[in-house]
């Protein structure tokens, strides 16, 4: 009994050491091994995705995505500031959205290249 104790009290200061501390934000109360990255695909996937879908790329009125008129702005953050006013939640969805940029460009680049 006291040895499984004081078992369990090593696996969680173990555990603790190894956490990543970017990831530690007890205010949010998610894991504390969610990534910056994670944390910003969350918040676009519950409070976005609705009308934009996952991936930014759903058809807006005009035709466009809101993953294209953001690849061409020239300071995307920005227009993610006029939906998100967290500073760092801001930061969090734009690192996501980032990656959508990228691969967005890479598949254009690939499409140009054959
Ligand atoms: C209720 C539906 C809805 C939700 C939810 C929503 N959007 Fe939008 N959003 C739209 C529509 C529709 C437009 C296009 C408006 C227009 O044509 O200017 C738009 C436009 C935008 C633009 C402007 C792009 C530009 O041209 O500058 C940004 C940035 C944006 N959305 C970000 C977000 C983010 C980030 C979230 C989540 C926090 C979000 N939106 C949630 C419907 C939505």
């Amino acid at each position: 009994m006291q040895d499984s104790v004081v078992k369990s009290m090593l696996v969680v200061i173990v555990l603790t050491a190894l956490l990543p501390q970017q990831g530690v934000r007890s205010a949010s109360g998610t894991s504390a091994a969610t990534t910056t990255y994670d944390q910003g695909k969350d918040i676009f996937v519950s409070r976005c995705a609705k009308c934009h879908d996952q991936d930014a790329n759903k058809k807006l009125p005009d035709g466009t995505t809101l993953l294209l008129r953001l690849a061409k702005s020239k300071d995307p953050e920005a227009r993610l500031g006029t939906r998100i006013k967290d500073a760092q939640e801001r930061q969090e969805v734009m690192l996501y959205v980032q990656s959508l940029i990228t691969r967005l460009r890479s598949s254009q680049a690939e499409q140009k290249a054959h």
